[in-house]
C-alpha cells in the first residue's frame, strides 16, 4: 500500500464502526500530473440531448458519477438506447423530441437535483405522467422554483408538502410558450424552462438578470436548435421557438473545473505542491473560483489554451502559494456557485479574513453549506462567523488548522471533499463521517488525490 493510500483510514465511530467515515490525513506535496473527469453539467445534458435527437449520438469524457447515472437510468426508462462501447465512449440512440416514452415506474434521482429540476422540464411538455423520488437529500431541495414557470407552461404537479419530492408531474402535449423572468439566478431553472420549450409550439423566452452556466444554449445550438440570444439592458434574453428538432451530434466533454477546484486549493494550501490539471473546462461562467482564488495570490497558470467540445479549456499547472483573505464580490457568486465550500476552506488558511456574501442560494444545495461549512471548518480548527448570507472566515495565516472530526457532510459531496482537502493540510487530520456521496460526482476523487500526493 503507497503512503498516501494509508492517509485514508476508516475509522471507528462511537457507536460501532463506521464503513464510510475516513480520516483525511496530512499530506506531502501534490505534484506531477492530474486529470478529472468529465463536466457533470455537460454529461448531464449530453444524455438529454443525445435521447432526443433522432439517430446516435456519442459522447467522449462522460462522467461516470451517480447523478449523471441517474439522468442515464431514466432517460432509458424513457425509451432512449444508452450504451458504453468498448473504447469508453457512450451511445445514445435518441428518440427524438415529443417521442419519450411513458415510463414504467418512479423515476428515482438519487441525489442530484440536476437530473430533476432538467428532467421536469423535458418531459413537462410530453404527454407523461412521471413519478420524482430522491434520497433524503434530494427530497429538501425547493421544487417550486420550476413547478412554478412549467405550470404556466400548461404541466400539472403533485408535490410533497413545501413543493418538494416525491412529486407527480402530467406533462401536458402540446403546452403553452412563456416569457419568464428568472427569480433566482438559476441555470437548472432556465434549463427547465428552455427543454420544455423545445416540444412547445411558439417561442418561449427566459430572461436572466444575472447570467449562469451557459452549456444548455451552447449544446442546444451544437444539437442544431436555433437559441437565439440577446442582451437587453444587462439581462440576457434566451429564446427558443418549438417544436425544434435536434440533429444527433458527436461530443467530448471537458474535466469539470468544479472537480479540479479541490485539486487547485490542496496544491495552493499544501508547502510545495506543483501539479498540472489537465484538460479543466474554463467556460467563462464557470471559472470563477480560479479567478477568486488568484486574486487571493494563489498561482495558477493556464497552459495550452485550447477548445474542446465548444468549451474553453486548459492545463491548469497549480503551486503552493500564501494565500491573503479578500472581500468577494458576491457578483461573481454564480460562475463558482459549487466551488464556495472549497473556497471556504482556502481562506481557513489564508492571511486575514475573507468575507463572502449574497450566497443564500447555498443554504438550499445538496446541503445547507453555509451552515454545513462553518461548523465542519469550526470542528477543524478553523475561525468562522456564520452569517445569513455568507460566511466571515478569519485565516490561520498560512499555518496547518488543528484538524479533527468527524465532521458532518450531510450528504453532501461537496462538503466531503472540501473537508477531505481541510484534512490533507491539517495537524491531525480531518476525519469525514461519510465519503459514499463523493461517488455522485467524482468517483476517482480518492484514487486521484493518492497520486497527486504520493
Ligand atoms: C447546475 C446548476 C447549478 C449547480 C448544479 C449544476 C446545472 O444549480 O449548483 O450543481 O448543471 O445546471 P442551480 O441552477 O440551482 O444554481
Amino acid at each position: 500500500m503507497c503512503a498516501v493510500k494509508a492517509r485514508i483510514a476508516k475509522t471507528a465511530s462511537g457507536i460501532g464502526i463506521s464503513v464510510t467515515a475516513h480520516r483525511f490525513m496530512p499530506s506531502g506535496p501534490l505534484t506531477g500530473r492530474i486529470r478529472v473527469p468529465g463536466d457533470k453539467s455537460i454529461s448531464h445534458r449530453s444524455l438529454m440531448f443525445g435521447a432526443l435527437a433522432v439517430g446516435k449520438t456519442t459522447i467522449r469524457g462522460l462522467l461516470e458519477g451517480e447523478d449523471v447515472l441517474a439522468t442515464g437510468r431514466a432517460l432509458a426508462q424513457m425509451g432512449a438506447k444508452i450504451s458504453k462501447e468498448a473504447d469508453g465512449s457512450y451511445s445514445v440512440n435518441g428518440v427524438g423530441v415529443g417521442t419519450l416514452l411513458q415510463p414504467q415506474g418512479a423515476l428515482d434521482m438519487g441525489n442530484s437535483g440536476t437530473s430533476t429540476r432538467l428532467l421536469m422540464g423535458l418531459l413537462a411538455s410530453h404527454a407523461i405522467t412521471a413519478a420524482f423520488t430522491g434520497d433524503a437529500s434530494l427530497s429538501k431541495r425547493p421544487m417550486s422554483r420550476v413547478i412554478d414557470p412549467l405550470s404556466l407552461m400548461g404541466a400539472a404537479f403533485t408535490p410533497s408538502p413545501g413543493g418538494t419530492l416525491p412529486l407527480v408531474m402530467e406533462g401536458i402535449q402540446p403546452g403553452v410558450p412563456i416569457t419568464y423572468r428568472l427569480p433566482v439566478a438559476s441555470a437548472q431553472v432556465k434549463s427547465a424552462i428552455l427543454l420544455a420549450a423545445l416540444n412547445t409550439p411558439g417561442t418561449t423566452t427566459v430572461i436572466e438578470p444575472v447570467p449562469t452556466r451557459d452549456h444548455t444554449e451552447r449544446m442546444l445550438h451544437g444539437f442544431g436548435v436555433d437559441v437565439q440570444v440577446d442582451v437587453i439592458d444587462g439581462e440576457r434574453h434566451i429564446s427558443i421557438t418549438g417544436p425544434a428538432d435536434l440533429t444527433p451530434c458527436d461530443i467530448e466533454v471537458p474535466g469539470d473545473p468544479s472537480s479540479a477546484a479541490f485539486f487547485a486549493v490542496a496544491a495552493s494550501i499544501v508547502p510545495d505542491s506543483d501539479l498540472v490539471i489537465e484538460n479543466v473546462g474554463l467556460n467563462p461562467t464557470r471559472d470563477g473560483i480560479f479567478r477568486v482564488l488568484k486574486q487571493m495570490g494563489a498561482s495558477i497558470q493556464y497552459l495550452e489554451e485550447r477548445e474542446v467540445g465548444g468549451e474553453p479549456v486548459a492545463d491548469l499547472r497549480v503551486r503552493h502559494a500564501p494565500l491573503q483573505g479578500i472581500e468577494v464580490d458576491p457578483e461573481i457568486a454564480p460562475s463558482m456557485i459549487d466551488e464556495f465550500p472549497v473556497l471556504f476552506v482556502a481562506a481557513s488558511m489564508a492571511t486575514g479574513a475573507t468575507v463572502t456574501s449574497g450566497l443564500e442560494e447555498l443554504r438550499v444545495k445538496e446541503s445547507d453549506r453555509l451552515s454545513a461549512m462553518a461548523s465542519a471548518l469550526t470542528q477543524a480548527g478553523a475561525k468562522i462567523n456564520e452569517r445569513a448570507d455568507g460566511l466571515l472566515i478569519h485565516g490561520s495565516g498560512g499555518k496547518p488548522l488543528a484538524g479533527g472530526g468527524p465532521v458532518t457532510t450531510h450528504l453532501d459531496h461537496r462538503i466531503a471533499m472540501s473537508m477531505a482537502v481541510a484534512g490533507l493540510a491539517s495537524k491531525a487530520g480531518v476525519e469525514v463521517d461519510s465519503t459514499e456521496p463523493i461517488a455522485t460526482s467524482f468517483p476517482n476523487f480518492s484514487d486521484l488525490l493518492d497520486e497527486a500526493a504520493s
